[in-house]
């Protein structure tokens, strides 16, 4: 019978409870025992093991963030960290991990399989950065929050006939920002990956006031070279010219805090049963994430230390629909 570990790290993400309970019950399924890690590469390098039955994670599908908890663990990084994980999975007998995050937990995750540990990732991100995956668990979520306050905005905006800054998460990705803002028909996106200075907010607000607009919605990526505060204290020295008179809401962690939606979910259970039957197989060192709507398997190693990029007719879409 196999032991099989199970942990959630990085920023928690809507969806990472279903992708633990698929993981546990598929395992189960297979006879295998299942523990979970708590707080992510820190409970691995501690020895902080917990065993996984099937009524251990029952009633947790809905809930947003993760059970398990999770961390941002920077001993990992180093090689005396790493030699702790190794200890306590030999310790706990593990012959098989799931890691369920983003980037940086992928990246980890490689330099585990490079020490021979046979893991296999699930990719589970809001910021649907991560290589090797379309779309990530966690990122309908996000992205339906960050849509819900654009649609509430604008209602309090052309009542006002106000503009809006509305940022959004994303690290340094701008696709939340970007595809939140098509969604919910902003006037202008301001994201890392397309060079935007402050000026050229203005002359969209102005624009737009120009074209009979009662309100300007413009939604900026957390991580643009100008972020919502910088375009502000720009965009409020030249409101005469504008015509909108500007709010700014920032959206922050609230993004993160959804309960999981339909998509999700399942998004969740398809890639952990995936990542479960990766291990059946004995083919680690990989990633299992969706790509053209199938769940499919990237080695770690090209994804570690590596970024998604944004499809550029995104961009364009952005540009012509805010006509
Ligand atoms: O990577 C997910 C994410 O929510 C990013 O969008 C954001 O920049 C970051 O995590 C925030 O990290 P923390 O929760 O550690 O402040």
């Amino acid at each position: 019978m196999r032991r099989v570990a199970v942990l959630t790290s990085g920023g928690d993400a809507p969806g990472m409870n279903a992708a633990i309970r698929a993981v546990a019950r598929t395992g189960i399924d297979r006879h295998w025992t299942i523990v979970g890690v708590r707080r992510g590469y820190a409970g691995l390098m501690s020895g902080d093991f917990v065993p996984l039955g099937a009524r251990d994670v029952g009633g947790i599908i809905h809930q947003p963030g993760t059970f398990l908890r999770s961390a941002r663990a920077p001993e990992f990084k180093t090689e005396e960290g790493r030699e702790r994980a190794l200890f306590h999975l030999n310790r706990e007998k593990i012959d098989g991990l799931v890691v369920i995050g983003g980037n940086g937990s992928q990246t980890g995750a490689a330099a585990l399989s490079n020490l021979g540990v046979p893991v296999v990732g699930i990719a589970s991100t809001i910021d649907n950065d991560l290589y090797g995956s379309d779309i990530s668990i966690g990122v309908d979520t996000a992205l339906n929050i960050g849509l819900e306050a654009i649609d509430r905005l604008r209602a309090t905006a052309s009542s006002h006939e106000r503009a809006f800054l509305i940022e959004l998460m994303g690290r340094d990705c701008g696709y939340l920002a970007l595809i939140a803002a098509i969604a919910g028909g902003a006037e202008a996106v301001v994201i890392p990956e397309v060079a935007a200075d402050p000026d050229s907010v203005v002359r969209e607000l102005q624009d737009a006031h120009r074209r009979g607009k009662s309100h300007g919605l413009v939604v900026v990526a957390e991580g643009a070279e100008y972020n919502a505060d910088a375009i502000a204290r720009h965009v409020i020295g030249h409101q005469d010219r504008i015509g909108f008179e500007l709010r700014v809401t920032k959206l922050g962690h609230v993004q993160r805090g959804g309960i999981p939606s339909v998509a999700d979910r399942l998004l969740a259970t398809r890639l952990a049963a995936g990542a479960v039957e990766q291990l059946a197989r004995g083919e680690t060192g990989t990633l299992v994430g969706l790509r053209a709507g199938e769940v499919a398997a990237t080695p770690l190693a090209e994804v570690a230390n590596r970024k998604k990029e944004l499809d550029p007719a995104l961009l364009e879409f952005a540009r012509i629909l805010a006509r």
